[in-house]
């Protein structure tokens, strides 16, 4: 049995179908902070744990052969709303279900990692990265993302054989709809308003990954032979793209949908910026990325055409306005005890 922690998320609902679709049994650990809903049409196949990475159980890793790790906080925004709750769900959570798994044997544990602890700023060498390139993460995200590989690195053994996976921006359709991710957010805003706005000149480098590419990449991750992987750090990305060159690329991937112009914004210098080689990973496993930014594109464009998470002012498909709306809702209902 595979557990995923963070199974109901964007990545994770994905991931979850990916290993059913390969014969693994699965759990999914999650607090279901976005709901449920994304695992409705998988339920009876996946064994469901409602609960809270930082109030571990260790009855979760019975019958576990192996960790994907997902739960947390997944972007800058969420990071910086609440740095503490960051640093514990992302640092100290990863280190104590990685010292729960290392107790009981549980070998293979999958972290995902992000490729935004090579971020150095707008001003820093444009230099491709690769995984021994060195890492000063500044912001909140990063910085936690980078000490939970350091533990993790630290902690592995004959016993202990973590996969840190340093994923590139993650863009395409999942049943756990994110439009806060870039190449999503275009799509989105190509629906809404027929124009997408690039910062900075639209020039900031940023690795790209599809969700479904991902999720198969945690599939490779779990049936290399432990040799191949454990212990290592990989990126993750299907190709390194300018924020610009993504604008034209969901342009294109809409004609004859909508028509999509697009505004080029100058000033600010503190988007995040960074390129990394994503060669690795296929030297030790064989596996390749293969979908486009623009075939998972028209995946979402399609899927919105059938009405399908259409409805783009849901807050749910934002984790910082969700979040900001549960944390708002729970002050409120601690003053108001019951509505009715
Ligand atoms: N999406 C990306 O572009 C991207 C890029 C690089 C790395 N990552 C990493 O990949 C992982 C998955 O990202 P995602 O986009 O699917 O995020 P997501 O926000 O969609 O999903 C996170 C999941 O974790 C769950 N969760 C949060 N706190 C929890 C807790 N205390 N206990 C149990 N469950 C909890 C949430 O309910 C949610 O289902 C994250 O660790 C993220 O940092 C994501």
């Amino acid at each position: 049995m595979i557990l995923l922690t963070g199974g109901a998320g964007y990545i994770g609902a994905v991931a979850v179908r990916e290993l059913l679709d390969k014969g693994f049994a699965v759990r999914v650990l999650d607090k279901f902070l976005y709901g449920d809903y994304p695992l409705a049409d998988v339920r009876n196949r996946v064994d469901v744990v409602e609960g809270d990475i930082l109030n571990w159980d260790e009855a979760w890793l019975d019958g576990v052969e192996a960790v994907v790790h997902l739960a947390g906080l997944s972007n800058d925004p969420t990071a910086e709303f609440n740095p503490d709750a960051n640093k514990r769900l992302n640092t100290d959570a990863t280190q104590a279900i990685a010292e729960a798994c290392k107790s009981k044997g549980v070998k293979r544990f999958i972290f995902a990692s992000s490729c935004s602890v090579y971020d150095r700023g707008m001003m820093a060498e444009d230099a491709l990265q690769n995984e021994d390139s060195p890492l000063e993460p500044r912001a909140a995200y990063a910085t936690s993302k980078r000490a939970a590989e350091e533990i993790l690195l630290d902690m592995a053994d004959d016993n202990f054989q973590p996969v840190i996976l340093r994923q590139g921006t993650v863009y395409g359709w999942s049943p756990r709809m994110r439009y806060d991710l870039v190449v999503n957010t275009f799509v989105k805003c190509a629906f809404e308003t027929g124009e997408l706005t690039v910062h900075c000149g639209g020039e900031m480098w940023r690795p790209m990954v599809d969700v479904t590419d991902v999720a198969k990449c945690y599939l490779a991750c779990l049936q290399a032979p432990m040799e191949q992987v454990g212990g290592q750090v990989f990126n993750l990305s299907h190709k390194n793209y300018r924020i610009l060159e993504l604008a034209h690329w969901v342009s294109k991937a809409l004609e004859g949908i909508v028509d999509v112009k697009i505004n080029v914004e100058y000033g600010s210098q503190t988007a995040r910026d960074y390129r990394v080689s994503g060669d690795k990973i296929t030297q030790a496993t064989g596996f390749r990325t293969r979908r486009n930014v623009d075939e998972s594109a028209r995946e979402i464009a399609q899927k919105v055409q059938q009405g399908i998470n259409k409805d783009f002012h849901n807050p749910r498909y934002y984790n910082i306005k969700w979040l900001e709306q549960l944390v708002e809702m729970q002050d409120h209902l601690k003053r108001l005890g019951s509505i009715f």
